[in-house]
């Protein structure tokens, strides 16, 4: 608790990211994160085993942007490093471990911005220097907020959200590599699935290059007895997975 209020104190964030819920959801995910390490492993080094595929064959390696990049946890950055000469790590927040972690590496810059903004994705990933794009587990976060915000006055926002990053990453010039949780479900100890929760909002996404579950929130984490699992997808390179560079 005092670890969290001393993140929630000390993080450098914008006002309007604090009023927003996007710190505390940081501090949060911090939290969370360290509690589940173990349950969360295995998601982990998928998540990284699909980047680092989307880093094979690239014609020049000039700029990576990580969209969603947060507590880093997903991000092979030492893999990144070695090929990249400049990685761009953009988020609502960055944690403290992220900004200990960077903080002798001048070949990687910190941008706070929220990808939720209209043109966010090409103000971010667009541009003449950049060869890959990764969206890492950010996709289903970021209706999360606005949706809540708006108490639910439109069923549709959290369905645009989503499909306004899918069209944004659709239509960059370099590649795009995506992971992404796409449902939720919650099971008891027998097994049994009382609930299942639609990440996306309706939005469909193409066949994964990988597909794996996330232990979310182990038995006790959440409930004592259920259980949250997530389904992720992965895609090395997401204009392959659509067919083409130009199909949204
Ligand atoms: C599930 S976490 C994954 C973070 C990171 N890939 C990792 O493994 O630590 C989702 C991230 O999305 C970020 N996020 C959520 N909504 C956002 C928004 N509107 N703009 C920018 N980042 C956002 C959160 O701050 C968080 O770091």
């Amino acid at each position: 608790m005092l670890v969290d209020l001393f993140h929630y104190l000390t993080t450098p964030a914008p006002w309007s990211h604090r009023r927003r819920g996007y710190l505390r959801e940081s501090v949060l995910l911090l939290s969370r994160s360290r509690r589940c390490r173990t349950a969360w492993e295995p998601h982990l080094t998928r998540a990284r085993a699909v980047i680092m595929r989307a880093c094979e064959g690239l014609p020049r390696y000039r700029t990576v942007v990580v969209l969603g990049s947060g507590l880093l946890d997903d991000v092979p950055l030492d893999h990144l490093a070695r090929r990249f000469t400049r990685i761009r790590l953009v988020d609502a927040v960055h944690p403290w471990p992220t900004r200990w972690t960077v903080r002798h590496r001048p070949d990687v810059t910190l941008v706070t911005a929220d990808l939720t903004r209209p043109g966010a994705v090409p103000d971010h990933g667009g541009g003449p220097e950049i060869d890959l794009v990764i969206s890492a587990n950010l996709l289903s976060q970021l209706p999360i907020l606005p949706v809540d915000g708006s108490g639910g006055a439109d069923p549709q926002l959290g369905g645009r959200i989503v499909r306004a990053h899918l069209d944004g990453l659709s239509r960059l010039a370099a590649r795009v590599c995506l992971v992404t949780d796409v449902l939720q479900t919650e099971e008891d100890r027998d097994g049994r699935v009382t609930d299942r929760l639609d990440l996306l909002h309706g939005v469909p996404l193409p066949t994964p290059d990988a597909a794996w579950t996330w232990d979310l929130a182990p038995f006790g984490e959440a409930a004592r007895d259920r259980r949250l699992v997530h389904r992720v997808h992965g895609y090395a390179d997401w204009h392959a997975a659509l067919g083409g560079p130009d199909r949204p």
